[in-house]
Order: structure tokens, then sequence, then C-alpha cells
């Protein structure tokens, strides 16, 4: 009988020590061993059949064994208590050095850009920025500006209407119109104004039913012509570059007079003649005049006392140029392999 008890003790302490890995495997050797059926409860059960002189013995080596096997399911209990914790730890740590993820940083498109850098240059010549609306009453958008009803010139702005006065605007001229109305009548004026304009227009490399465009206008006593070439030429040769050639060529516009169109030398062949410039070495590149003293008149300005000027461009196109991009749906397709090399 001791040697069972002995043997029984040897087992389990054994696979306690080398065998347990965690604490439900724990549990089961303390249940085969020491549980209601377990294998030295079982013995202790038996007893009841040992003679009188022996049960107090073997009561007694089994109350000890039994003693040393809680003892040992115990200490290893709380071994694997502890390395349980300190397995959780190890693999819930928060490694703090773990540098953050990079969150990809956009950047300005590159019609802002271009748009920004016009801002400047006129900013720092004295201009300031005005604002309009892209919905736009006709009679703001054409009338103001010398188009009446039925003008022929309306034709090649043919708009989005949204009531029969009311319009999509198709040009950021009707802005000139509004900046005189809310100045004191004949206070100068230098300003420019940005924005989006519509047309109804086909959508391919050079033309877009939405565009861009940068409104110009300055008025005081004695502006004269050579005060619109000083200033458009030495924009141009800020946006593109000092040697850019610039050409005046007469042309018409309603609200000027006269009126000229801007062309600048080829910024692709120089002025040698590409497939940009269709071999005649200039790239029209803007619309001014000389504001048309009815213009003045209706947003009442005296043209007996103030004369101005005014100019409108293109946003899309300098920006094509200033970045040798052939067609224009680029910049409207928000493909970020293209907008990635701004
Ligand atoms: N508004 C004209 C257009 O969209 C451009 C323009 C031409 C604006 C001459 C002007 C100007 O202010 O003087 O075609």
């Amino acid at each position: 009988m001791r040697e069972k008890i002995e043997k029984l003790k040897q087992d389990a302490a054994k696979a306690i020590r080398e065998k347990v890995a965690n604490l439900g495997e724990l549990n089961d050797i303390r249940v085969k061993y020491l549980g209601k059926k377990g294998e030295l409860t079982a013995i202790l059960r038996g007893m009841s059949q040992l003679s009188a002189e022996d049960r107090p013995k073997i009561g007694k080596i089994v109350n000890e064994a039994r003693a040393q096997l809680e003892a040992l399911i115990q200490e290893k209990n709380e071994q694997l208590k502890a390395r349980e914790l300190a397995d959780k730890l190890s693999s819930e740590r928060i490694d703090v050095t773990l540098p953050g993820r990079q969150r990809p940083l956009g950047h300005l498109h590159p019609l802002t850009l271009t748009l920004n850098r016009i801002k400047e240059i006129f900013l720092n010549m004295g201009f300031s920025v005005e604002e309009g609306p892209e919905i736009e009453k006709d009679y703001f958008n054409f009338e103001a500006l010398n188009l009446p009803k039925d003008h022929p010139a309306r034709d090649m702005q043919d708009s989005f209407y949204i009531t029969e006065d009311i319009l999509m605007r198709t040009q950021t001229s009707p802005v000139q119109a509004r900046t005189m109305q809310s100045h004191e009548p004949n206070s100068p004026i230098r300003m420019i104004a940005p924005g989006r304009v519509y047309r109804r227009d086909d959508y391919d490399a050079t033309h877009s039913p939405m565009f861009t465009q940068v409104e110009g206008l300055v008025i005081d006593k004695g502006i004269s012509f050579a005060d619109l070439k000083g200033t458009l030429e030495t924009a141009l040769r800020q946006i593109f570059n000092d040697k850019v050639g610039v050409r005046f060529r007469p042309s018409f516009f309603p609200f000027t007079e006269p009126s000229t169109e801007v062309d600048i030398s080829c910024v692709m062949c120089h002025g040698e003649g590409c497939r940009v410039c269709k071999g005649t070495g200039w790239l029209e590149i803007l619309g001014a005049g000389m504001v048309h003293p009815h213009v003045l008149e209706m947003s009442g300005y005296d043209p007996a006392k103030v004369s101005g000027f005014a100019f409108g461009l293109g946003v899309e196109r300098i920006a094509m140029l200033s970045y040798g991009v052939d067609d224009l749906r680029l910049f409207y397709d928000n493909d970020v392999r293209f907008l990635r090399q701004f």
C-alpha cells in the first residue's frame, strides 16, 4: 500500500513538474488525483477495509501525499499564472518607438498653383482680388458689358440659362460692372477677378464647358493704352519668362474700344514655329482693351473724367503652356498619376 501511494505521488509530481503546460492541464491533474473520483481520494475511501492498526498509518501517509501534491499544484499554479501574465504583457505591449503610419500628403492642383501665381503677380502690382457669382444675371454678364439682347457677339458665348434672365456666367467680365457699381462713381479701381465660367461647348483636348478665367480692370484718371501694354507685358514676363515676346493684335470685344488680343512667343519652339503654335511662332494668350465709354457710363463712371483698361485670360491655357500639358481634360480627370507631377 505504501508503495502504491508513493508511486501515485511520484507520478502526479512528475506530471505536474514536467507535463503540465497550462492552467487547464494542471486542473486535469488535480481532478485525476485529488478530485472526488481521483486516485488518491479513492485510496482514502477504501480505508474502511484496512485493519484498525494500518488505518491511521496509511491515513497519515495519504494525507501527507495529498498535502504535498496540493502544495505542488499551488506552486505550479502560481508559476503558470505568472507566465501567462508575462506572455500577455509582452504580446500586448505597445511599442511606443514604432513610427506612425504615414498619411499621404496632398498638394495643390496645377490650376490652383497657376491661379495663385497669377494672383501673386497682380497683388504685387497693387491689384485687389474681387469675386462675383457663377450664377449671374443676364444684365451683368451681357447687358452692362455693351452686349444688348440679340447682339451677335452673344452667340460666341452660348450659355446654360437658368431662367430668361439668369445664367451660368460665360466670362468673368461681369465682375467689372459689379465692381464699378459697388464703388463711388469715378473712384479708382485696380482689381483682378478670378473664377469659373461656363459655356455650351465641346469637351475635347482644348475645350471644356467649364473653365477658369482671370478678369482684370484698371480705372483711374488718365489711364492709357500704354498702361495696358506695360502692365500686361510685365505680368506675362513674370508668368512665363523674362525673354518671352509679347505682341498686340487689333481685335474686337463689345466692352472695349480699342480692343486687342495679346500673343506671346511660343513657349515650346521660342518662335521657330511648331505644332503647338501651328507654325506661327506665336500663342494667343488673352484679350484686352480700353474700357468702352458706354460700359463706364452704364456703371456710373464718367468717361470724360476717367478711363481704364480691362483684360481677360484663361487659366487652363496658361497652365497648359507653362507645364507643357497637351490635353485640357487632364486638369479635370483627377487622376493622381497626373496630379502627382506638380
Ligand atoms: N471676356 C472675354 C472672353 O471671355 C475676354 C476678355 C477680352 C476680357 C477683353 C476683357 C477684355 O476684360 O477687355 O472671351
